[in-house]
């Protein structure tokens, strides 16, 4: 049996064509007793056949899919589950889905009888490229996103572009955007690979290379700083204004995904960059031309959310409230000196 695990050790990643196979070599490999498989309703339906022969024996505990269900309720039936199972500290969880479902079934892991080990398995590329690494777990409380969780890494993280064929292009391209903002903090050659946003997304091949890439990188920054006190706040750039869309967003009633809003929240922090901190102008041009308006339009994808001064208001209300900024009020821009070389602060 291996070791309950730490936060100091980091994922295991595979990148694979074929994450069934990934996924019972990974179980071989930890040595599992007791395996119990989280996942939504969604994922259960359109991609669980692929896990099929792998899964049967597990436990399969399905929770419904949604934020909405992002809860401490869920999060109690889930631990029920486990407990009714059998499962004990040498056993495995493996989270086979979104952000939700990642950070949900790892808290419920993270948490039962104090830490089982759980196995990632993400099924969309926003999940792939950010949630399933990294080790960030947490349920929402009372609306409040990710009030309540706990950092804890997974032993090994499995993605794959097989299971985002069925995926629609809106969640494609919200995933997207996180890539993007990691090939900003990697290196210009990266950035101006990922700015050819059609023939990535189209060639899966080419699409697992990048997310490796990303997720790598990624891991890095995280190992610097598992817990989020300093480097690895350089993963909200693009958050503080991105996070402010999404958030008015939902507040009109016209709720844009998480990575449409850091898309937009992204061409902010590049504006910003060039004024502030000296980053090449042609950065900042390249991105909203060639990447944020060909995707997503010439309004950013903000359709009409930020129209008036008070929507303009809201957004720099929304921003000094962000809790990721350390000091109450004033928003913590990440800011990029040149691409690869961020500095959190604003300046
Ligand atoms: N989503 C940013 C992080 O994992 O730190």
């Amino acid at each position: 049996m291996k070791d309950a695990y730490s936060n100091k050790g980091m994922s295991r990643l595979t990148v694979t064509g074929n994450p069934a196979k990934a996924l019972r070599e990974a179980l071989e490999r930890e040595g599992a007793g007791r395996v119990a498989v989280v996942t939504d309703s969604n994922v259960e339906e359109k991609v669980m056949p692929m896990f099929r022969d792998v899964t049967e024996e597990c436990e399969t505990i399905v929770i419904p899919a949604g934020e909405e269900y992002k809860t401490p309720e869920t999060l109690i039936e889930v631990w029920r589950r486990l407990s009714g199972c059998g499962m004990t500290r040498s056993g495995l969880v493996v989270n086979i889905g979104g952000g939700v479902v990642t950070d949900l079934g790892g808290f419920a892991a993270a948490t039962f009888k104090r830490g089982v080990r759980c196995i990632n398995v993400a099924t969309t590329l926003l999940g792939a490229v950010d949630a399933a690494a990294g080790g960030k777990t947490a349920v929402d409380l009372d609306g409040l996103k990710n009030e309540v969780g706990v950092f804890r890494q997974p032993v090994e993280v499995i993605i794959s572009a097989s299971p985002f064929s069925t995926l629609p292009e809106r969640e494609l391209l919200s995933g997207y955007a996180e890539m993007v903002k990691t090939a900003l903090l990697t290196d210009e050659a990266f950035f101006h690979e990922l700015l050819d946003a059609r023939s990535v997304l189209g060639d899966p091949a080419r699409l697992e290379g990048a997310m490796e890439r990303c997720v790598r990188r990624k891991m890095e920054i995280v190992a610097s700083d598992p817990e989020e006190k300093g480097p690895r706040k350089m993963l909200n750039l693009g958050h503080t204004a991105g996070h402010a869309f999404e958030t008015l967003s939902h507040e009109k009633g016209r709720p844009m995904t998480h990575g449409a809003a850091v898309a937009a929240g992204l061409a902010v922090a590049l504006r910003l960059s060039v004024e502030r901190c000296g980053l090449d102008a042609s950065i900042s041009r390249d991105y909203e031309q060639r990447l944020l308006r060909p995707l997503y339009g010439d309004d950013w994808g903000l359709g009409g959310i930020v129209e008036t001064d008070a929507d303009r208001q809201r957004i720099v209300e929304l921003m000094g409230h962000d809790k990721k900024n350390s000091r109450a009020g004033e928003p913590e821009f990440v800011l990029l000196r040149e691409v690869g070389n961020p500095t959190v602060g604003g300046m």
